[in-house]
């Protein structure tokens, strides 16, 4: 057993979509999500959706970490080359440290995937003691991205939150 294995992380989840936040649409990305988390044992204990508006991510981004403290945030939508794609830079704003190793990851296994991995300009990194992670919107795009990444989330945790422990491998 690792050091990380027995501590519950809490998670939010962020749905970054014009038509989702009017109504428009069903947000399965956001319910995907929720399951990959949860089975891989995450808590949710936030979740909205906001439109592809820079200010607003942001704010919510910071509200999530300044006043809630969750320990997790994972974004889904606005990270590809539309003209309203803003998610990056909205995350960029409020981040202490980039991991762009992260990110790095997402877009090579997501390469295997599909051509179109290249046009997520996701980032990922730490604001305080909480590690935000964007992901791209579709439900396929964000339950890939999600899934070459999971594994590596409570070591990283662990990590930022000060853990001094062996990293093991
Ligand atoms: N990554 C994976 N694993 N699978 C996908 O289907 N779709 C891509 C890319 N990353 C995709 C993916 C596409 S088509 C786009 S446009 C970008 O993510 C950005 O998506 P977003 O604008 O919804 O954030």
């Amino acid at each position: 057993m690792d050091h990380t294995s027995k501590t519950v992380y809490s998670c939010g989840i962020l749905t970054i979509s014009d038509k989702g936040s009017r109504g428009e649409r069903v947000d399965t990305s956001g319910m995907q999500l929720k399951s990959q988390l949860s089975a891989k044992g995450f808590e949710i204990a936030a979740y909205d959706i906001v439109p592809d508006h820079q200010q607003t991510i942001s704010k919510t981004l910071v509200d999530w970490v300044d006043h809630r403290r969750l320990d997790l945030i994972i974004t889904t939508g606005g990270t590809g080359v539309s003209p309203n794609d803003l998610t990056p830079e909205a995350t960029k704003e409020i981040l202490d440290k980039e991991i762009p190793g992260i990110s790095e990851a997402m877009r090579q296994a997501s390469l295997q995937k599909t051509i179109h991995a290249m046009l997520s300009r996701s980032l990922a990194g730490i604001r305080k003691k909480s590690l935000i992670i964007n992901l791209p919107g579709s439900e396929k795009a964000a339950r890939e991205n999600l899934e070459s990444v999971l594994a590596a989330l409570p070591h990283a945790l662990y990590k930022i939150k000060g853990g001094s422990g062996d990293c093991g491998g």
